[in-house]
């Protein structure tokens, strides 16, 4: 099978957090102008945009949203498709930016990801959410997404001894990581006393082992690599982007403590790239909840299956430690507008590869980078392995 390579050459993000000042659609046209700038689009043809959210009916009440931003950016009539894989909408959609390039269909893509979720109440926006898991078995019965996890946390906790405190140390080092980056949503450390004594969710996590309902949006511009040099110095190169799918609920699983879509998804990329876990340097996983992390940790192959909670405690996935992980600050403390997020993995790894990581959470000497997003609890796993191109 012919595949072209395809780079990303240019990003673009909006600050995370509250937008009572923004519209959806000024959110995601702020993302899509700073990738476009970035990847000195000036003059040249874009010819497909893909756009992933979750729950924009919902949230916003607007459907048919990449045809109103092709529309409010003057793109009309180029193709402008939604992609909805609940949290992992915006991988979603990167991934289909990358089949299009690769296979030769459009040169020039531009992939969005956006959620605008604070203009319900919290409850409202945790009802949407919910609908990415089985409604009738799980959320009509009261399973919001922080008891699904809660659940995954205590067998967890049962199976391996993974203890709170380790829990808790994955949301002090994201946190941390924020800390440093002007588009997070919380930019302020935390300690691992903090993270205990906060309000409690859903029995054993509380409000800080919790991602947070976020307003945001991100952008990234692809091209065939052969073309990217013409715009950037820096391109990079995506070596890998795999999927994979599990059951909706979990009462179907075999295991309640591993997410087989994340470990398919992840050794397939692998076996793409020519990698190992082992070459990564710097990845994005996706920790809706810390319990996720250590999941996402073990089931990609960073740490053997129930060591990733002692991993994270002992600083072993801090910035430039044995793995960097979510430099960002993670869906935790950078944030979580859902759609958004899995195009945010992607902004941030760029970032990473190409040296421009903001206020000291550069990964030194990074060169292959991952990203991981999960859709509901873990019902679909999108992966990309990125490399700096030479
Ligand atoms: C954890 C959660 C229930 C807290 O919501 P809440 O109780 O309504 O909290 P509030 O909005 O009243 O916020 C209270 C304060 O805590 C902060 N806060 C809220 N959620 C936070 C979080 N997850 N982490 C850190 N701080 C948080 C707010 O910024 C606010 O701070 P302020 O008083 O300084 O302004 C909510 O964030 C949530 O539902 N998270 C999970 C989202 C989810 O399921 N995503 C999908 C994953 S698959």
């Amino acid at each position: 099978m012919f595949m072209r390579r395809v780079a990303i050459v240019g990003v673009g993000m909006t600050e995370f957090g509250e937008h009572w000042e923004l519209g959806f659609r000024e959110l995601i046209a702020q993302a899509g102008v700073r990738a476009i700038e970035d990847a000195k689009l000036q003059g040249v043809k874009i010819d497909a945009l893909y756009g992933g959210t979750m729950a924009a009916g919902r949230l916003i009440g607007q459907e048919h949203i990449t045809a109103l931003i092709a529309d409010y950016m003057g793109l009309n009539p180029i193709p402008a498709t939604r992609v909805e894989a609940a949290c992992a909408s915006g991988g979603a959609a990167l991934r289909t930016g990358y089949l299009a390039v690769a296979s030769g269909m459009h040169d020039v893509v531009v992939v969005g990801g956006a959620e605008k979720m604070t203009d319900v109440p919290a409850g409202d926006a945790a009802v949407a959410l919910g609908g990415a898991g089985d409604q009738e078995w799980e959320l009509f019965m009261g399973a919001t997404f922080p008891a699904l996890y809660a659940l995954i946390a205590r067998r967890h906790m049962h199976e391996y001894g993974t203890t709170r405190e380790m829990m808790a140390s994955v949301a002090v080092k994201n946190h941390a990581n924020a800390a440093k980056n002007p588009y997070a949503h919380f930019r302020k450390e935390i300690s691992i006393e903090d993270v205990l004594g906060a309000k409690m969710i859903s029995e054993p996590l509380t409000m800080f082992d919790c991602s947070p309902i976020s307003d945001g949006a991100a952008a990234v511009v692809l091209m065939p690599l052969e073309k990217a040099k013409e715009h950037t110095d820096m391109p990079v190169e995506i070596l890998a982007s795999m999927q994979a799918s599990d059951t909706l609920a979990l009462h179907s699983r075999k295991s309640l403590t591993e997410m087989r879509a994340t470990k398919v998804a992840a050794k397939r990329a692998f076996e793409m790239a020519k990698v190992a876990p082992g070459d990564i340097d710097v990845c994005e996983v996706h920790d809706c909840f810390t319990i996720a992390e250590i999941l996402a940790i073990e089931d990609i192959g960073f740490f053997e299956k129930g060591k990733g909670g002692k991993a994270s405690l002992d600083g072993e996935t801090a910035l430039n430690s044995k793995i960097s992980i979510n430099t960002s600050g993670g869906l935790k403390g950078c944030g979580h507008p859902v759609g958004a997020t899995g195009v945010k993995q992607a902004v941030e790894v760029t970032w990473q590869l190409r040296g421009e990581a903001q206020n000291n959470r550069q990964v030194k000497g990074a060169e292959i980078g991952m990203t991981h997003n999960v859709g509901g609890s873990g019902a679909t796993c999108v992966t990309h392995i990125m490399k700096r191109g030479d």
